[in-house]
């Protein structure tokens, strides 16, 4: 066997070490030196690795991603050990406690705090294009009124593609930027028909002198007064949600809008897929499942049975956990602070004590203590929402708002990004060798 041990710098000759990766492939003795960038290999200049002529080459196996970079991204920054999260370098806290979420989403699209004039021109924009056609509310018609309103969401993002056939010019940008705001604009529009179609109530139409997020509660909940007015506490309450929600890097919903975005679909038909990704117990549906499991635990004194049950593997802790926090999610602790403020008005969620206590144990608890588990944006951001007065169903829906302005800005970043092309990845083959047709007759 060739053995070829690499000439190891020395520094105290002024030898840097060389920012490449040595490997050996034992199979035939052959040494490559791959150049190490930003920490990584390129997964192609592992296809040079054969053991004849005719091989494929060799590639990474990783499932589901959990140590693969698919992209650059210059928009969200996370350090999951240490709990940082940043959106376009900016922490997290700083911009809870200081903007609001039409600014944070200027943020997060175009790179910069917005100007107060950049500021009052988006707003503009977006508050000007809040309606939808008049055809939606035929096709909300369409579903039961149980229908889940995540599902009404889905659907009706991917209808929009229909009125806006020039969305399919993705890479006009003044075309691209007028779906996004457009987006950006209807997404709270759509989520309020869905849930005054559930309660049986006449859509709302938007109201343009209130807020964003005034807007939207003016679209939830107003009845028959001439002029609604939004609670201050619930309008800030949201803003701060929604700036928590609005982006997280590479998660499972961005994972998906980017690989359809890869296709060059309209941004229409991409964003559906997204959302349909969030919908998922494990992602963003977990808020909805951490209510469900509150109220299944149903009293403080049954939390160390349900713990039990969660460490013997019959069950997850809804909320907990995280592929990339191992410390405390950023979010969690800021929605946290927040509960404790909607209650002021709302009065104290019941299910909180029971959260409280399932918290206070599994920080101390070996079983997650060692897994690093942690809570999650999802654990207390129900409490806000059933205290608001939101059907759980509807809890999927409020994080799909806000993560609308990280979806359009992750699919805007994959589609300028000169090295990315359409996302098609490879496998291990694991089924039968080649093999003859068997007609009907002569099978077993
Ligand atoms: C979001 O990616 C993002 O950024 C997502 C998100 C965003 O903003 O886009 O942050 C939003 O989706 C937050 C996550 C919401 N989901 C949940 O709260 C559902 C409950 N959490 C888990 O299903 C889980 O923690 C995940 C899905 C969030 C992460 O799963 P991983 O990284 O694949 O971890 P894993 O399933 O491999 O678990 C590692 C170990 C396992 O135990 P062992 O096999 O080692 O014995 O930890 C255990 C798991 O069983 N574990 C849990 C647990 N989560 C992991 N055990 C109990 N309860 C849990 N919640």
């Amino acid at each position: 066997m060739i053995t070829q041990t690499m000439d190891i710098p020395d520094k105290t000759k002024g030898d840097a070490p060389r920012d490449t990766l040595t490997i050996t492939d034992n199979r035939t003795g052959k040494t490559y030196e791959l150049p190490i960038t930003d920490d990584t290999i390129r997964a192609m200049d592992l296809r040079q690795i054969k053991v004849n002529d005719a091989d494929f080459g060799m590639m990474t196996y990783d499932p589901a991603l959990l140590n693969t970079a698919a992209t650059r991204s210059s928009i969200t920054y996370i350090d999951g050990d240490k709990g940082i999260l940043e959106y376009r370098g900016i922490p997290i806290e700083q911009l809870a406690e200081h903007s609001n979420f039409l600014e944070t989403a200027y943020l997060i699209l175009f790179g910069e705090l917005p100007t107060a004039q950049q500021y009052h021109e988006w707003q503009d924009k977006v508050l000007h294009r809040t309606m939808v056609k008049e055809y939606i509310k035929v096709l909300m018609q369409a579903f039961r009124y149980d229908a889940h309103p995540m599902s009404m969401f889905i659907s009706t993002v991917a209808a929009l593609s229909t009125y806006y056939p020039e969305a399919n010019q993705i890479m006009n940008p003044e075309i691209r930027m007028k779906q996004i705001v457009r987006l950006v604009a209807k997404t709270p529009t759509i989520a309020a028909y869905s849930y005054r179609h559930h309660r049986g109530l006449p859509y709302v139409y938007p109201d343009n002198d209130l807020s964003y997020t005034g807007n939207f509660l003016n679209m939830l909940d107003k009845m028959t007064q001439v002029k609604y007015e939004p609670d201050p506490a619930w309008e800030r309450a949201l803003d701060v949600l929604f700036i928590l929600h609005a982006d997280h890097e590479q998660n499972a919903g961005t994972n998906a809008m980017r690989a359809i975005g890869s296709t060059h679909v309209d941004p229409y038909s991409a964003m559906a897929g997204a959302a349909a990704a969030l919908y998922g117990p494990l992602h963003g549906g977990a808020n909805e499942e951490v209510i469900r499991m509150l109220t299944q635990i149903g009293s403080i004194k049954n939390v160390p049975e349900f713990v039990e049950k969660v460490k013997k593997g019959e069950g997850k802790l809804m909320g907990f956990g995280h592929r990339v926090y191992k410390n405390y999610d950023p979010r969690a602790k800021i929605v946290k602070q927040t509960a404790y403020q909607v209650f002021e008005s709302t009065g104290v969620n019941p299910l909180l004590e029971i959260a409280l206590e399932l918290e206070r144990i599994a920080l101390q608890d070996e079983y997650f203590v060692k897994r690093k588990l942690y809570p999650n944006v999802d654990f207390y951001s129900g409490l806000i929402y059933q205290a608001m007065g939101f059907p759980m169903a509807f809890f999927p829906v409020l994080f799909a708002i806000p993560r609308t302005v990280g979806w359009l800005a992750q699919w805007q970043e994959g589609l300028i990004d000169a090295e990315q092309k359409i996302t098609r990845p490879r496998q291990i083959y694991t089924g039968p060798a080649q093999r003859d047709y068997v007609p009907m007759s002569a099978r077993k």
